[in-house]
Formats: structure tokens, sequence, C-alpha cells
């Protein structure tokens, strides 16, 4: 699914992001005794810790099978998705500025939701104190993309004028922490980012955005109802780099840009040795890359965002970024953004 309207570009005006306060280091992982170093992390996915929502002590409870999710949720020891939200929308709006608005629609994408019904994005705006239309568009890792290309839809049609786009991730509530070739891989993390129409507005104008999916890999990757986390690593990294590459060449092409073009490069914080890959198959250089995977793990489709935001006051008007995502489905989707 593509469209292409540059004219009339929706701008982001104001980003936010939220960690939370537990740090699990690649020690903690050798120190869960479950068959792993730290140095086999660091080496070959280039992760050095990763946040939880979880206490670092829960964690050990989880893995040695004495105590169960239930049992934390019960005790109110797991933190709200609406929770997550509240630094990065405190962010985000103070980012805007005067350019603030109330969203008229609030979108919410995450892979490990506090409810069934209602949807998480009616949860986070009654936490933030929103009254506006609220509604989930799921697509794992790759939600962001498939957000921004949904609220982009509705701005440009003048359906909305302003939007709200939360991303909170909590991968860590549904790892088995005795399966090393996971539980290393996640980490937690939620972002914010608003959007408007209002004349003038200064940020990241959307140009282009990108959906795609190939449903019939939708096993590859998966969280089964109540169960943890699994993945074909192997085939998902083929995948991964392979659909990275290609989706950046499509959104370069159509918008007869070339790499040396582009000012920052963005891909699905999954691995950094992945991101690598894909850097050189591109072209991109160690300027253009942008990351924070070594420092947050796989946040899901809050890693791409929370990238945005940590380097909000570092671009420049003029600026080319391109966001490329993977993710669960399988999905993969791009972004063409110029900061105005
Ligand atoms: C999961 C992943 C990190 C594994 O890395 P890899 O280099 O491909 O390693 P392999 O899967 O080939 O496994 C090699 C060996 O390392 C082992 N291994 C996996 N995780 C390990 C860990 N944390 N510590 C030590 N050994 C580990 C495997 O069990 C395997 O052992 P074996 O040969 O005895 O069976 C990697 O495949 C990956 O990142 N895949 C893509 C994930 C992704 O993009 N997910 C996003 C989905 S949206």
């Amino acid at each position: 699914m593509t469209s292409n309207l540059s004219a009339n570009a929706p701008v982001i005006t104001g980003m936010g992001h939220f960690f939370p306060s537990t740090v699990l280091t690649n020690s903690f992982f050798e120190e869960l005794d479950i068959g792993t170093s730290a140095e086999w992390i660091t080496e070959r996915v280039g992760i050095r810790e990763r946040r939880t929502v979880l206490a670092a002590d829960d964690v050990r409870l989880l893995r040695r099978g004495e105590i169960t999710l239930e049992n934390l949720r019960q005790q109110g020891r797991i933190m709200s998705v609406g929770e997550m939200c509240q630094e990065p929308w405190d962010m985000a709006r103070q980012r805007a500025g005067d350019a603030f608005r109330d969203p008229h629609v609030a979108i919410a994408g995450l892979s490990v939701p506090d409810w069934d019904i209602p949807a998480n994005a009616c949860a986070i705006a009654a936490k933030l104190g929103l009254e506006c239309t609220a509604f989930d568009v799921n697509s794992a890792c790759s939600s962001f993309i498939v957000n921004l290309h949904v609220a982009r839809a509705l701005l440009t049609s003048g359906q909305a004028a302003e939007a709200a786009i939360f991303n909170a991730e909590r991968y860590s509530l549904r790892m088995n922490f005795s399966d090393r070739s996971s539980c290393v891989l996640f980490g937690d993390g939620a972002a914010a980012t608003l959007l408007s129409t209002s004349a003038g507005a200064r940020g990241l104008a959307v140009l282009d955005t990108i959906v795609t999916s190939s449903p019939a890999g939708y096993l590859h990757v998966r969280i089964p109802d109540g169960g943890h986390f699994d993945q074909n690593g192997a085939a998902v990294q083929k995948f991964a780099v392979t659909k990275t590459v290609a989706i950046t060449r499509e959104i370069l092409a159509r918008n007869q840009l070339a790499t040396a073009d582009i000012n920052y490069f963005i891909a699905h914080q999954a691995n950094y040795r992945m991101l690598m890959s894909a850097c050189d198959k591109l072209g991109f250089s160690p300027e253009q890359h942008l990351y924070n995977v070594d420092r947050f793990g796989n946040q899901g489709g809050a890693g791409a965002p929370a990238v945005l935001s940590l380097n909000w006051d570092r671009f420049k008007v003029g600026d080319k970024i391109v966001v490329a995502v993977v993710g669960s489905g399988l999905t993969w989707a791009a972004a063409l953004l110029q900061v105005v």
C-alpha cells in the first residue's frame, strides 16, 4: 500500500520518549545462568544494556519460576502503557511549544497491551486527560510508521487537523527469561509523536510513507495469546536486512533522492550488527546513522520514534531523514521526513 502526497505534508511538531529505570546489563543475563555471556551478547548483537518496567529481582524470580506475571499484576508492580506515555507526552508538548493543539485523534501502536478491550489508546488518552477519538493500530515493531501512515492519511484528507501517536512497548513482560536467544534482545520504552496541519508548523514534515506486508510469514515472529515471544531468528535476520534495504531504496527512488541526500537514517532497533549490515549495503556513513539499540535493546515499535526523539535537538532546517522499520507480520515500512 503506497501513497505519495508530498504537498500539504503534515508536520511532527513535537516528540518525547521514556525509558523505565531498571537497567539490565549483559552481566545480569550472564548471572541469570541461561547459557549466555556478556561477551556473546555484545559481539553478536551489539546490545550493552536495556530497560524493563519490571524490578531486576522480579526478573530473577520469573526466570526461576517463583512468581508469575499475574502475581506481579495483582500486586500492582507493572507500569501501565498509560503511565509510560506521561513523560513522552509532556516532552512532546513542551517541544511543540506554542504550536501545541489538543489532538483530534490519538492512535496507539503497541505489542503488549494492558487491555484486550478497550483500545489501549483510550486508556492512554484517559490517563493523559485527552478527550478525542482514540483507537489502536498495531503492527508489532512496524507500528510507528504504520501509525504515521494512518495519521498522515487522516490529516491530509482533512478528517483531523491534529493527531497524536503513542508507542509504548513492554516486551519484557512476554519474555521467557530462560530462553537466551530472545530475552537478551528486548527492552522496554515509550515514545509520543504530535502531528499538525497548522500553516507554518515547524518540526519534521512527513513527506512520504510506505507500508507493506507479507502475511504468509506471520508465524516467523510471534507472541501467542498468553505465551512468550518466539522467533525464527536466522530467517528473520535475513528478512529484516533485505527489507530494510529494499524499502529504503524504494522511498529514496520515488522521491528522486540518493543516499547522499539523506542527513540521517534510522532503522528498526533489533540488533546493531543488522543495522550495520543495512547501512553498509545502502552506503550510509556512521555520521548519517542514528540508533539507540546499544543502550536500550529492541524496543519494538517504540525504538525508531525514540531515536528520533533522542536526537530532536540535533536536527536542522532542511535535513532529510529516512526511517525504515520491519516487524512481525511480516511487515516493513518507511517514512521520509524533512525538517521545516
Ligand atoms: C536471534 C539472533 C540474535 C541470533 O544471532 P545469530 O548470530 O543469528 O545466531 P544463531 O541464531 O545462528 O545461533 C547461533 C548459536 O548461538 C546461540 N545463541 C543464541 N542466542 C544466544 C545467546 N544470547 N548467548 C549465547 N548463545 C546464543 C544459538 O543457540 C546457536 O547455538 P547452536 O549453534 O548451539 O544452536 C539473530 O538471529 C537476530 O537478531 N535475528 C533477528 C531478530 C530480529 O530482527 N527480530 C526483530 C523482529 S521484528
